[in-house]
């Protein structure tokens, strides 16, 4: 039997890409090429799991997805600025991303390095001066932005992942807890706020939603490495294992990495019982973070 899974919500990703494109980071000639650079990588392409995700919150909570778009946005230059950097020689020296010439092969070092740095700090200004609604909500989403993005979040895991500091289960799945899932956690959690949930209690079950797809996005992507192609992936495969990387293939196993992902799917299937909106586009991307080939 095919069980029936609804389709990615490609409503969202286009109001997201609309907005990408309509970005503009000054028009200075000076600075001409570091902007270029900027928007090199955020619209060479790209899944937008991440602003979908935010968006979709939104629409689970019954409010338009402009509601939260800036910040949805946000998450996407910082997301963007996360592999630029991640693909310098002097992390995991790639040249493929999102189907084209990494930055700092097109841009060179110095610029690419730049350009994920202006991507961060422009992330904020966006959100600072775009985002409406109550500032107490601004803050908050910002305060969870700043927290999925630093030592305990996707640059902690990031260091982990380079200096090989993870040796056990544990330390692999909280490597992966910050170094992927925490900015995906941030995705959802600031939709949520910016609909004006704001206490602990009315976060939960967000946070427990975004934390099983935030792995199970890692262990897929770690999977993809191995069995994915280049030409469908849009990034070079075959790059961990090049680079002795812990990862849940190497750790588990093929076959042992696709029955973990299996159960976390099923884990955060079960997790979004726990929302109580329209769930429809949050199941759809849940479901395509399980199954997608790039
Ligand atoms: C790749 O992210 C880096 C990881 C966190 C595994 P995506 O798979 O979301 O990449 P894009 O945004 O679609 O290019
Ligand atoms: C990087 O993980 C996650 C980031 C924080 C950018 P990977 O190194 O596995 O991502 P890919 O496979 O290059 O996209
Ligand atoms: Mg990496
Ligand atoms: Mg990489
Ligand atoms: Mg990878």
């Amino acid at each position: 039997m095919t069980v029936r899974e609804p389709p990615y919500p490609e409503h969202l990703r286009s109001v997201v890409d609309d907005y990408l494109q309509a970005l503009s980071f000054g028009d200075d000639p000076r600075t001409a090429r570091l902007t270029e650079a900027m928007r090199y990588s955020l619209l060479a392409g790209g899944k937008r799991v991440r602003p979908v995700l935010t968006l979709a919150v939104a629409e689970e909570l019954g409010r338009p997805p402009q509601t939260a778009l800036p910040t949805a946005a946000a998450l996407e230059l910082i997301h963007t600025y996360s592999l630029i950097h991640d693909d310098l020689p002097a992390i995991d020296n790639d040249t493929l991303r999102r189907g084209k010439p990494t930055c700092h092969v097109v841009y060179g070092e110095d610029i690419a390095i730049l350009a994920g740095d202006g991507l961060f700090a422009e992330a904020f200004r966006l959100v600072l001066e775009q985002q409406a609604g109550a500032v107490d909500l601004v803050l908050a989403a910002l305060r969870e932005i700043a927290g999925a993005t630093g030592v305990w979040g996707m640059v902690g895991g990031q260091y982990m992942d380079v200096t090989a500091a993870a040796t056990g289960d544990d330390d692999l799945r909280q490597l992966h807890a910050m170094k992927t899932g925490r900015l995906i956690e941030a995705a959802v959690v600031c939709g949520a706020i910016l609909c004006g949930c704001t206490t602990d209690g009315e976060l939960a079950p967000y946070r427990a939603f975004a934390r099983e797809i935030g792995l199970l996005f890692q262990i897929v992507d770690d999977i993809l490495d191995v069995e994915g192609e280049a030409s469908e992936l849009g990034k070079s495969a075959g790059k961990d294992q090049q680079l002795a990387k812990l990862t849940y293939v190497s750790r588990h196993g093929l076959e042992g990495a696709r029955t973990l992902a299996a159960e976390c799917y099923a884990r955060a299937q079960e997790r979004l019982g726990g929302l109580g909106g329209d769930t429809q586009s949050l199941a759809a991307i849940a479901a395509y973070i399980y199954r997608r080939h790039n």
